[in-house]
């Protein structure tokens, strides 16, 4: 790990889940060295923000939100659908504030989540056998021979979607349209008339009120421009590391390597070797980086993998994400947090109660059910304020659109409905009002340790 480190240093380890099946391997190489030549995405002055941020939240001053679709395709591509995740993003943030008190640090997975690492390389249907599908910058999901076979055009149309993506959020962000006094237009159409929409209506009441109050005292979007804009930052997978090699840069201010495609990138939980070209390429770039967190996981292998990621113990360069599972997450995530804890490193410790909880429906849809979801999000607050340890974030695979991917709810979604508008390309998502949900879930545990914190301080 001493060695030194350069952009392309991860090509002298075992690389696992990326493609080396293209056709034309000398195509990828012409397309890698066009994309070397495009604008950054992010600015490393913004990856520096972030990690500024995530220090907060390593201290237990702020918390993380980050969400998105599990993987963004090219078909769902519309200014509509940025919009409706962007707002559900808004919406879950006020939620959170309100109550924990603290400011929450919005972190989308969007403009940039292509690539998916499969368990299976191939699958066969009716006898037939292709490829896995593996994320629109990679092949097609349609079960065609030419569809799966990998075509590196994909990682251009991929650069291009994530600029546009991009430039639509900052836009959200920044022109208005996240004013806090329209705190009520974001409700999305389907989540209105639901219990959630009821509550969240109630909040915004008396946010708005507090508004008006402060307006009359002088506070004003005028004086106050936070109150009129919110920075939201991007992230991915850093699976693809062709990809993340080219969008890699010398930043001009502090001479220090940035992978300029988005602010955070994370190393999944297949790809997380010691010895790997996952952990090399991360370990040389200066973004705050993430770390999925599986049931495998021992606490000595994870302080190795702190120490690789993280040397100088810089705080917010280092998010861990659990994923577990509901019915696992009791047995292992107290001796990782009381081993971080122990040995005095500083990380953001947060959830992702996702992809432990994924199961196959009886009717075939890959599911999961939303009670194991909130499960694993409890029991997450409740082990680390046991092992005394911030709660820091949540990360989650959710979508502003009204679909029908997750089972239960509110609404009780049953694995009868998951036919009715089943989208992802990849994993079920949380649809806007599950999403909801779990903020509300969230908020009362915050509010709760905010309440006790509170309560110490005055004895
Ligand atoms: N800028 C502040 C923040 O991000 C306040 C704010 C403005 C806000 N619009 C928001 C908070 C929307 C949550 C959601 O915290
Ligand atoms: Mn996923």
């Amino acid at each position: 790990m001493t060695e030194r480190w350069t952009p392309a240093s991860w090509r002298q380890r075992p690389a696992k889940h990326i493609p080396n099946d293209y056709p034309d391997m000398e195509a990828l190489a012409r397309v890698e060295g066009e994309l070397r030549r495009m604008p950054p995405l992010v600015f490393a002055g913004e990856a520096r923000r972030l990690k500024s941020k995530l220090a907060d939240v390593a201290a237990g001053k702020a918390f993380l939100l980050q969400g998105g679709d599990c993987a963004e395709s090219f078909k769902e591509f519309s200014a509509d659908n940025i919009r409706d995740t962007f707002r559900l993003i808004l919406q879950m943030a006020v939620v959170l504030t309100f109550a924990g008190g603290k400011p929450v640090v919005k972190v989308a997975r969007m403009a940039g989540q292509f690539a998916k690492p499969r368990s299976e390389p191939i699958e066969t249907i009716d006898g037939v056998t292709l490829p896995s599908y593996r994320g629109d910058n990679i092949n097609g999901m349609e079960f065609e021979p030419a569809a799966r076979a990998p075509d590196p055009e994909r990682l251009l149309r991929a650069y291009s979607q994530s600029a546009s993506t991009l430039n639509l959020l900052r836009a959200f962000a920044g022109g208005g349209y996240a004013d806090l006094h329209n705190i009520h237009r974001w409700t999305l159409g389907f989540v209105d008339g639901s219990p959630q929409g009821a509550r969240y209506r109630e909040l915004t009441d008396k946010i708005s009120e507090a508004l008006t109050f402060m307006g009359a005292i002088g506070v004003t979007p005028e004086s106050h421009p936070d109150l009129h804009r919110v920075e939201v930052f991007t992230s991915h997978e850093a699976l693809l590391l062709g990809f993340e090699e080219a969008m890699t840069r010398v930043d001009s201010t502090t001479g220090d390597w940035y992978d300029v495609s988005a602010h955070l990138l994370w190393i999944g939980e297949r790809t997380r070797q010691l010895d790997g070209a996952h952990i090399e390429f991360m370990r040389g770039i200066r973004n705050p980086i993430g770390l999925k967190v599986g049931p495998t996981l021992e606490p000595e292998e994870l302080i190795r993998l702190i120490d690789a990621l993280n040397p100088e113990g810089e705080p917010g360069r280092l998010t861990l994400y659990g994923r577990f599972g509901a019915d696992k997450i009791a047995a292992r995530l107290p001796r990782l947090m009381e081993a971080t804890r122990r040995e005095g490193r500083s990380v953001v410790w947060a959830i992702d109660p996702m992809h432990g909880n994924t199961l196959k429906a009886n009717n075939g849809y890959k599911t999961r059910p939303f009670d194991r979801i909130l499960s694993e999000v409890r029991g997450f607050i409740e082990i680390a304020e046991a092992e005394g340890v911030h709660p820091g974030g949540v990360h989650l695979e959710m979508t502003g659109q009204n679909v029908t991917e997750c089972l239960g709810g509110a609404r009780a979604l049953s694995e009868g409905d998951l036919g009715d508008r089943y989208h992802t390309h990849c994993d079920p998502r949380l649809n806007g009002e599950q999403a909801l949900e779990l903020a509300f879930l969230v908020a009362e545990k915050l509010k709760a340790e905010r309440q006790a914190v509170g309560r110490e301080a005055a004895e």
